[in-house]
């Protein structure tokens, strides 16, 4: 059983607490600490918390927390962390880990000093269709991962504090591209190291300082290639797609928007549809299970198993800090229209990886191009010659 203290008990803040405390799980929250007075006894009261305070470090040292975590906004997220090295309190916080790199790298090496368990709340890479979806990558049926990509895509977030760049760090990029660079970082694989990016970012419709859209190619040093698609002016809901491209297969998911459960209403009674629905008239296509769909249930579980067997979870805050200093070549990127190095100064995975090759071999003399059977029976072999270079066909009965 963990004993939780919650910081923040705002949209994130109340999603962890469902998934915490909503299937009749041992785990428990025991202290809430909120800005305001009324959000804490509203929170206390719909979560059974037995403490409550306006006071952070308070929450936090309380004797019966077993471990924090962080649902504040981006600007709250180092003092929070600080704040737990102190108490020697285990602590997970919710994405992005820093607003920049150097505040995810102060964060990374004071929960390494403090020698306390770290946890990076990345959902997405613990959804039921990218858990599944990452085991038949790792298992080879997609063959050589050639392509990630990773979209999100929405009408804006919820909060005022989102949009102020100085809380929160930056627009869409930061806000969305944190989860698509880690969900297209498990695919490539996180021991290969990101390289350089190109990125694209405009503020096209909203009155912020801000980007409200970006494009980026991140490239790994195996020659995989990485792309996000990040907005905060999408009209329709929250487009949440990834795909993954290999020599042998394909993987296309879809999240959000089609996930098989379509609906029709003239509106009457519908209130909540899904997170950034836009509309609860018409067609819809509602979510079954949020808490389960968005990752919240596994996270957690990894969580917790990881931190009573004292090991590492999947995601810890290097991989957090891996993810700021992604999105910092993006926004230097966006600015210089050039490709930017990805400027790792600790880095933990393999060194020196080449580009693998893409020579398949036929037989001695030749490679393979391609191979294709036709409609009309016969089966086509495009072949190279290595000697001479020269690329020809023949056909197989
Ligand atoms: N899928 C996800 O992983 C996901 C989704 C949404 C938000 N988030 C992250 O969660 C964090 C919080 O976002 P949110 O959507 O819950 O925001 P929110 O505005 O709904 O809630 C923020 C909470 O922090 C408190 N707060 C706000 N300003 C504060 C201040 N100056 N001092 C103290 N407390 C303050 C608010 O009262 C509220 O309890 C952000 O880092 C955000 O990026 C993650």
């Amino acid at each position: 059983m963990q004993r939780i203290a919650m910081l923040g008990s705002g949209f994130i803040g109340r999603f962890y607490a469902d998934s915490l405390q909503g299937y009749r799980n041992r785990d428990k929250i025991v202290s809430i600490y909120s800005r305001r007075e009324e959000s804490v006894k509203k929170f206390a009261t719909d979560y059974n918390v037995a403490h409550g305070t306006t006071n952070m470090e308070e929450a936090i040292a309380h004797p019966d927390v077993d471990i924090v975590c962080i649902s504040l906004p981006n600007n709250l997220h180092e003092e929070a962390v600080m704040l737990c090295c102190k108490h020697k309190k285990a602590v997970m916080t919710t994405k992005p880990l820093g607003r920049n790199a150097q505040e995810a790298r102060r964060m990374l090496e004071a929960v390494e000093q403090a020698g306390i368990f770290n946890g990076y709340l990345e959902d997405l890479v613990y959804t039921p269709k990218f858990l599944k979806a990452y085991e038949s990558v790792k298992n080879g049926a997609l063959g050589r991962i050639l392509w990630a990509k990773s979209r999100e895509t929405h009408p804006g977030p919820h909060s005022d504090w989102f949009w102020d760049i100085e809380q929160a760090g930056g627009g869409c990029i930061l806000d969305l591209g944190c989860h698509c660079v880690e969900i297209t970082r498990s695919y490539i694989g996180k021991d290969i190291k990101p390289i350089e990016v190109m990125c694209w970012a405009d503020t096209q419709v909203k009155p912020i300082d801000a980007e409200d859209h970006s494009i980026a190619l991140i490239k790994y040093e195996n020659g995989a290639i990485a792309q996000f698609e990040v907005s905060w002016t999408f009209r329709g809901g929250l487009d949440l797609r990834d795909e993954v491209m290999g020599t042998e297969g394909t993987i296309w998911s879809n999240n959000f928007l089609r996930t098989g459960l379509e609906m029709f209403t003239t509106g009457k009674g519908a209130d909540y549809v899904s997170e950034k629905a836009e509309s609860n008239t018409g067609w819809l296509f509602p979510v079954g299970d949020e808490l389960n769909e968005l990752g919240y249930n596994h996270m957690f579980m990894d969580m917790f198993n990881s931190l009573e067997q004292g090991k590492q979870p999947k995601e810890s805050f290097y991989d957090g800090y891996v993810v700021n200093v992604v999105l910092d070549a993006c926004y230097k990127s966006a600015k210089s229209k050039q490709w930017e190095p990805v400027q790792l100064d600790i880095w933990r995975g393999q060194e020196g990886v080449s580009k693998d090759s893409h020579l398949i071999e036929y037989d001695e003399d030749h490679y393979l191009v391609k191979e294709e059977m036709t409609h009309y029976g016969a089966k086509k072999l495009i072949l190279k010659n290595k000697q001479t270079g020269k690329i020809f066909e023949k056909e197989e009965k």
